[in-house]
């Protein structure tokens, strides 16, 4: 078939990981989609800082022109933060280009108009990589349990956070000293006051609460307290309760007199040693589904870095690059447009 030409808007952690998958494993991708998936150029802000593993002549300071050329078919949005992706992503699906975003802070904020933009033009908008990295959760939420009725989704989303817990109770670090190596691991948001009050796993929440509910919510409906007052001394008083502390995202379904409601919360929260949830440590995330015929689902693995963020990327990059091949669209992440809004009881 034609080539399906990719533009990338972003080389940081994500963007960097991408541009290397894509060139690495271009002879399966081409295998599993049907063309070849061809890299048309990649967005930076900054065109003087030294990037290896990229033809220069690819890179651009301009992400509005690179989305508009013609033979650009995908626009995989890695810049982070609402502004400018938020008009470059709505730009790019009006111009018939399909999207790929690893972005939760927009998602939790602007879903609904981005899927709206996406359904009247009929191109995927797929964001599997906006929530616990490397683990698949959103198609299962959205596609495999379609079916099924969901009551809770609950667990840990976010890596930064997880990794300074995990590395304060085992070796009493230093806060400050272990939230800079998340931040040189490539874990940490651009500002990582995001990770440690709660503000990226609270947008999490409202992602998942959406697609799990069937309603829409945002990161504004999500109560939220971060982990910036935990200390090492909280952490040695769980311990002594055979406890650790973690900060957990739990959306819940709550029926009341008939009335379905949704509760959706980010908290630090005390953990038996022995539940499953306090031995995922470091950057790990792991997001347990509770349904009504499915019964309980665990899902586990890399939450955050650039690799394994990059390969849910990839997942959504070859799905989106197949629908284009074979004419068909991708159904069920684009139904967020359609969602009703929410009624929030975080209690
Ligand atoms: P980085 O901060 O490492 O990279 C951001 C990139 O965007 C940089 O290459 C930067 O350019 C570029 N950029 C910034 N502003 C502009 C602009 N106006 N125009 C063009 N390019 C611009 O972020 P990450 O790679 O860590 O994260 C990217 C996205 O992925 C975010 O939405 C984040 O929330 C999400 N994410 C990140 C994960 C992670 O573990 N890091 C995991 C899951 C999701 P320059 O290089 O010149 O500075
Ligand atoms: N900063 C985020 C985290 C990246 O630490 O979980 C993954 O979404």
């Amino acid at each position: 078939g034609r080539p399906i030409g990719v533009a990338v808007l972003g080389m940081g952690n994500v963007g960097a990981e991408v541009v290397r998958i894509l060139t690495e494993n271009a002879a399966d991708i081409q295998a599993r989609v049907g063309a070849p998936v061809v890299l048309r150029g990649v967005a930076v802000r900054d065109l003087s800082k030294t990037r290896p593993g990229i033809d220069p002549a690819l890179l651009t300071a301009d992400p509005a022109t690179l989305i508009a050329r013609k033979d650009v078919d995908l626009v995989v949005e890695l810049i982070g933060g609402i502004d400018p992706p938020r008009a470059l992503i709505l730009e790019a699906l009006e111009t018939g280009k399909s999207v790929i975003t690893a972005n939760k802070a927009l998602m939790a904020a602007h879903a609904g108009e981005l899927s709206q933009a996406a359904g009247a033009n009929a191109v995927d908008l797929y964001f599997e990589a906006a929530v616990a990295g490397a683990i698949p959760v959103i198609r299962p939420l959205t596609q495999s349990l379609a079916g099924d009725s969901v009551n809770r989704v609950a667990g840990i989303v976010n890596g930064t956070t997880n990794y300074i817990l995990s590395e304060m109770a085992e070796t009493g670090a230093d806060y400050d000293e272990v939230l800079a190596e998340a931040g040189r691991l490539g874990y940490a948001e651009a500002d990582p006051t995001a990770d440690v009050e709660g503000y990226d796993a609270a947008a999490k929440a409202a992602i998942l609460a959406s697609i799990a509910f069937h309603t829409r919510v945002t990161a504004d409906d999500v109560y939220r307290e971060g982990i910036s007052a935990i200390t090492p001394a909280d952490l040695e008083a769980a311990a002594k309760f055979d406890c650790t502390i973690k900060l957990l995202a739990i959306c819940e379904r709550l029926t009341d007199d008939g009335t379905q409601r949704i509760s959706a919360r980010v908290y630090p929260a005390l953990i038996p040693l022995e539940h499953p949830l306090a031995t995922v440590n470091g950057a790990f995330n792991a997001v347990v589904v509770e349904s009504e015929n499915a019964g309980r689902l665990m899902f586990y693995g890399q939450g955050a870095g650039g690799a394994p963020t990059a390969a849910a990327v990839m997942g959504d990059l070859v799905m989106a690059a197949r629908n284009r091949v074979f004419r068909g669209r991708g159904p069920l992440e684009s139904t967020y447009a359609s969602l009703p809004i929410a009624t929030i009881d975080d209690v």
